[in-house]
């Protein structure tokens, strides 16, 4: 496994939208492992290809460290309810801000192991996974947040 770059916002490819996986192969998975390691070595959440360059719709997502989902070609099918809570970005370091999503949704995707799966996320997933997703359609937190801070604001507090 590799550490991949993270792209920082300001980067074109973080504005592009991606494009849909048509292959699943062994390639494509030592992309992800490499994808996920660099999410953990960061302590992030989630992360989305073109965080680390490649314009295509895949993106990881683990928020308690022990689910780990590999998504490829995620389509959100259901949302409902709307919840506003802080996010963060990999790509943004050091910014945080307050961003209305949905509070359950269901996404249905491609397995690493190409099956097609079905899941239902609440809470910190929910808003992991629509937020990785935005990262497939060129979208950042930033574009949408509101009380953009430098800093946590729990923290500063
Ligand atoms: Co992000």
């Amino acid at each position: 496994m590799a550490l991949l770059e993270i792209k920082k916002a300001g980067d074109p490819v973080l504005k592009k939208i991606c494009a849909p996986v048509d292959k699943i192969d062994k390639r494509l998975r030592r992309f992800l492992d490499d994808m996920a390691e660099t999410m953990y070595a960061s302590d992030g959440v989630g992360i989305a290809a073109p965080q680390v360059g490649e314009s295509i719709r895949v993106c990881v997502v683990d928020v308690d460290k022990k689910n780990r989902y590999d998504l490829i070609n995620p389509v959100i099918v259901y949302r409902e309810g709307s919840k506003v809570g802080e996010e963060g970005c990999l790509s943004c370091p050091n910014l945080f801000g307050d961003v209305e999503r949905a509070e359950k949704i269901r996404v249905e995707y491609i397995s690493r192991f190409n099956k097609k799966k079905t899941l239902e996320a609440e809470g910190l997933l929910s808003r992991c996974i629509q937020h990785e997703l935005d990262h497939l359609d060129g979208r950042l937190f930033i574009d949408i947040a509101k009380n953009i801070t430098q800093g946590r604001k729990k923290t500063e507090e």
